[in-house]
């Protein structure tokens, strides 16, 4: 339950991870270590989703609470409400998210009708909307629900580009990417995150076009 130079692990709390992509996370995260909290707007809900992760994973530590509660309870945040929710989760969550690392996984793209989404990025709103007490970083806005759920102690064919204003956060989010097993690049600051949102969109399309649901992000040349 520690990192090689003996520091705890941070708490992880995955906001709105009742749904398709929290899990999957939570499941990679717990996995390797990680102390993690489902968030949802109900604790019963957060609680049933921890309970069906635990077994999945033959373990116990994966604990369920409403999204308040989580949020305060964690180091570092994921938040992964539905698009929609976006504002209104970052604001009904301001209070409790100041001091936190917020991991914003929004892409605005509808599945039925991929477009990219016009800046600014998500995560600059909730940057914006948040302050300065709150690190904003986005990243995992390209991975699919589905394929994190596969092979958990496995690496995914994935890349993730990770976008912040605040490089030692954006260090910390990916350390936590790469333990799930995932490749992390470091992206540029919170404006370029709506470039990665769009990515989204292009990858549903790419997807529809060839009949899979595998398409990914790959970098070269580094
Ligand atoms: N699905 C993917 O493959 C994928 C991939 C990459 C990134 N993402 C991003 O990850 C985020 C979540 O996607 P998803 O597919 O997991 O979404 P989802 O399953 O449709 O919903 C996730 C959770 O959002 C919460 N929610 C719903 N309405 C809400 C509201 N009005 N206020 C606050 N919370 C609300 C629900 O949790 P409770 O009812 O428990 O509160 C729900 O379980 C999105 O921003 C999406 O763009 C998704």
């Amino acid at each position: 339950m520690s990192k090689s130079n003996n520091q705890p692990l941070p708490v992880l709390a995955i906001l709105g991870g009742t749904g398709k992509e929290g899990p999957g996370l939570a499941m990679r995260w717990a996995s390797t270590g990680y102390p993690v909290i489902i968030g949802s707007r109900l604790t019963e809900k957060a609680e049933r989703t921890a309970a069906e992760l635990n077994e999945k994973l033959g373990i116990d530590s994966i604990q369920g609470l409403e999204n308040g509660a989580a949020a305060r309870a964690a180091e570092i945040c994921v938040l992964t409400v539905v698009h929609t929710a976006h504002k209104s989760a970052v604001e009904g969550l301001r209070e409790d998210l100041q001091g936190k690392i917020l991991v914003d996984a929004t892409a605005r793209v509808d599945f039925r009708d991929p477009k990219p989404p016009t800046p600014p990025s998500a995560a600059r709103m909730a940057q914006d909307k948040l302050g300065p007490g709150v690190r904003v970083v986005a990243a995992l806005q390209n991975v699919p629900a589905h394929i994190l759920k596969r092979n958990l102690e496995g690496r995914l064919d994935s890349a993730v580009l990770v976008c912040a204003d605040d490089v030692e956060a954006a260090e910390r989010v990916m350390e936590l990417i790469e333990a799930g097993g995932m490749r992390a690049y470091f992206a540029g600051d919170l404006d370029n995150a709506v470039v990665v949102e769009g990515l989204t969109s292009i990858l549903i399309s790419l997807n529809k076009h060839y009949g899979v649901k595998t398409a990914s992000i790959g970098v070269t040349g580094l």
